[in-house]
């Protein structure tokens, strides 16, 4: 059996996940008579603190609904240089929303806040486009699963609001992020106006996100979904394994991350000149550019040995781990490193 480390959206669900299906209560959710789906926005949104959610198709829509909401046609949005947001998500923020991105170079995904203040207290000028919304992303895929603290978000939140500015945290990972910090998910982001967090990914589920904010921005995110194509009909199927997996997937994040940590380790320990960056969560992103090999080579000579990983570059290679993959698979992973790298 192939072990597949290239995504944790290869993540496949459970016989216990897929059994929730069997025995859901549905409804046409686009008349809000899914029951189902509404069960899974409340606790959603009581995971996150946050008011109301709603059942999206996925992270890209989650994020592109949720700013839709928050920007006028126009409206400027700063985002981080990386983000999944600006890189890789088809552009919609810009071709759907009209929306202005301004770019913040970041630290692993961490954007400093006098750069972001910086761009909120531009005293006004007619030939400026004003910013009103700020996206941080949590954790953050590019930055190698990095995840950005309380602390950070925080002060970053605070000068947001200061200049009428609304926040958003791409959360697609946000329950890594939290797991990691040893902190609810909700105190993390108690101060941003809308989370997007998805069930796919590690949590596990074949599909889904939610996005989370005050009933009034949920009532009108409703209708943007709508407009984007995302209104269900009995979509109790989609929220039924959400609902498992917000009750069961989560704390079990942890393992993921020990079994990251445990590759990073030993690819550290056995290849001199790799570089790692910091693997706080569940990816981990390796630089090889100093190493006598290209990141193909290795993908190549891992994926003879039954191991696929992703690539983000020349020299860049990505593991994600996730459920499904188990300790074994890990012992597998480690026992092959020294054949691969000589
Ligand atoms: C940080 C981040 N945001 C958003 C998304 C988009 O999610 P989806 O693939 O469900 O559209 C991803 C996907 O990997 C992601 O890593």
């Amino acid at each position: 059996m192939t072990i597949d480390l290239r995504s944790d959206t290869f993540t496949l669900p459970s016989r216990e996940m897929l059994e929730t299906i069997l025995t859901a209560e549905l409804g046409d959710d686009v008349w809000r008579e899914d029951p189902t789906v509404a069960r899974l926005e409340a606790l959603a949104a009581k995971k996150l603190g946050k008011e109301a959610g709603l059942l999206v198709t996925s992270g890209t829509q989650g994020n592109l609904c949720s700013i839709m909401t928050h920007l006028n046609h126009g409206d400027g949005v700063v985002l981080e240089a990386e983000c999944h947001t600006y890189l890789n998500e088809a552009g919609g923020l810009t071709s759907i929303v009209g929306a202005y991105p301004f770019l913040i170079k970041g630290k692993n995904g961490l954007m400093y806040p006098k750069d972001v203040e910086a761009i909120l207290t531009r005293p006004y000028n007619i030939h400026f486009v004003e910013p009103k919304l700020l996206c941080i992303e949590n954790t953050h895929n590019t930055g190698g699963g990095a995840v950005i603290p309380k602390g950070n978000i925080d002060t970053l939140a605070k000068i947001a609001h200061e200049n009428d500015v609304a926040v958003h945290i791409d959360g697609a990972r946000i329950f890594n992020a939290a797991v990691a910090l040893g902190i609810p998910a909700a105190s993390l982001v108690e101060n941003a106006d809308s989370v997007q967090m998805c069930l796919s990914k590690g949590l596990g589920c074949p599909v889904g996100s939610v996005i989370v904010g005050t009933e009034e921005f949920i009532h009108r995110a409703r209708k943007n979904r709508k407009i984007v194509g995302g209104g269900m009909r009995q979509a109790g199927i989609i929220a039924a394994p959400g609902i498992y997996a917000l009750n069961n997937m989560i704390d079990r994040l942890a393992e993921d991350h020990l079994h990251a940590k445990l590759i990073a380790d030993e690819l550290k320990a056995q290849v001199s000149n790799i570089k790692i960056k910091p693997v706080e969560t569940n990816l981990i992103v390796i630089d090889l550019s100093e190493t006598p090999w290209t990141a193909q080579e290795i993908q190549d000579r891992f994926e003879s040995n039954g191991i696929k990983m992703g690539s983000m570059g020349k020299y860049l290679l990505r593991m994600v781990t996730y459920f499904g993959i188990s300790r074994e698979d890990v012992d597998k992973v480690l026992a092959t490193i020294p054949e691969i790298f000589q």
